[in-house]
């Protein structure tokens, strides 16, 4: 959940760290398009509060495609067209902008079948997974998106990185906001564990082990170790699930043959997979979006624990921490701002106003 306003940090409105990112972006090798797309899903993941995902992630991508691990224009074809399940080739481009266009198939394609499949290889670190589910739900559809990602959980039984944290997330259309789950299936995603390290701090308990399978509270031990799967064994079972569908349906390879994001020069061969269904086909969206609406109503207004002021749909708290900071701006915290001026002096992009 995100804290209340911090008087000591400035705010800044996320439309000026979007087209300051984008110019890095092009300064490093983007086309236009491209470096669009992606410094718009870094906007939607920081507005949203996944700060793991969001503008801090510019740097990253910029040396990327410098360096040739990400391959710009980026280029989508099809290897395999099945009707309503298609199997689609990245060629190593933007991860943005490879899943976005991925979706968007999955999304045309149900609108014509009802529902379609699409699987991606050859693709590249996607960041934040729900602003591609939240496309199908803006197109009424029920969107569901898969990744695979570099090797951070050894399988039970094992103590080799085998599996990727491999986050997935499912939008339902309601007649309000969606309902909008988006996670990873370690306890804490790398990127939280990155930001505890820039700044110091411990990892909480039962987060991560170290490279000899131990529980560790070191960022770093963890960044070179194991991350821990969320509920014991059926963490690995949703990962490894999630491998098959990914990595194994695209014939991608599996995430012991991802790249990890930070080796710029590599490309990430990273698998993404999509489903969008379509509300229209499934019957009438006036009777599925009552149905949703009745159903989270109650579970929304069932009896509250003595402790607690009231239960959350999956989505709420991102929703609540966009209409934030659209109002407030997006606080540009120390780690923030060392990033984005890094990146800046790296591709020789004037540093503004506002973030000196
Ligand atoms: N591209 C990649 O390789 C990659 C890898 C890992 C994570 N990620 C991204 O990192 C982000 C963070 O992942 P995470 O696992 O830390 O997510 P998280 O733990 O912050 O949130 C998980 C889900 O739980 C919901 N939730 C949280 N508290 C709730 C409550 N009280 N009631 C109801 N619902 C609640 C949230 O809305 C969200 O849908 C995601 O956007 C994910 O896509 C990407």
């Amino acid at each position: 959940m995100m804290n209340s306003k911090d008087e000591s940090i400035k705010y800044v409105q996320s439309e000026k760290i979007e087209d300051f990112g984008k110019a890095i972006l092009v300064a490093a090798g983007m086309t236009q398009g491209d470096a669009s797309i992606t410094a718009r899903h870094l906007k939607m993941a920081t507005l949203r509060g996944v700060e793991s995902h969001g503008f801090g992630r510019f740097l990253m991508y910029s040396k990327r495609v410098a360096d040739g691990g990400m391959i710009s224009p980026t280029s989508v074809t099809v290897v395999h067209d099945g009707g309503s399940v298609l199997s689609l080739d990245g060629h190593n481009g933007v991860g943005q902008v490879v899943a976005e266009n991925s979706m968007k198939i999955a999304i045309e394609r149900a609108k014509e079948t009802g529902i379609c499949f699409t699987t991606v290889k050859n693709s590249n670190h996607m960041g934040a997974l729900s602003p591609y589910v939240l496309l199908a739900a803006d197109s009424d559809c029920i969107g569901i998106a898969f990744t695979n990602a570099s090797p951070r959980i050894a399988p039970v039984g094992g103590a080799q990185a085998m599996l990727g944290n491999n986050p997935w997330s499912i939008a339902v259309p309601t007649s309000t906001n969606p309902v909008v789950m988006d996670m990873a299936n370690s306890v804490a995603a790398l990127g939280k564990v990155r930001i505890l390290q820039a700044r110091g701090e411990l990892l909480p308990e039962g987060w991560a082990r170290d490279s000899e399978g131990m529980p560790t509270r070191d960022p770093l031990a963890a960044i070179t170790g194991l991350l821990e799967p969320i509920a014991g064994y059926k963490g690995y079972v949703i990962a490894l699930m999630l491998e098959l569908l990914t990595g194994a349906a695209s014939g991608g390879g599996g995430s012991y043959t991802v790249s990890a994001v930070t080796k710029s020069e590599i490309p990430g061969n990273v698998s993404h997979s999509f489903i969008a269904i379509s509300l229209d086909k499934l019957g009438s969206k006036k009777d599925f979006l009552q149905n949703v609406d009745k159903l989270t109503s109650d579970v929304r207004n069932s009896k509250l624990a003595r402790d607690s002021k009231e239960i959350l749909m999956p989505g709420d708290i991102e929703f609540r921490n966009q209409e934030t900071r659209l109002k407030e701006g997006v606080p540009l915290k120390p780690e923030l701002v060392k990033n984005l001026v890094e990146a800046a002096e790296l591709f020789s992009v004037p540093i503004p106003q506002w973030l000196r």
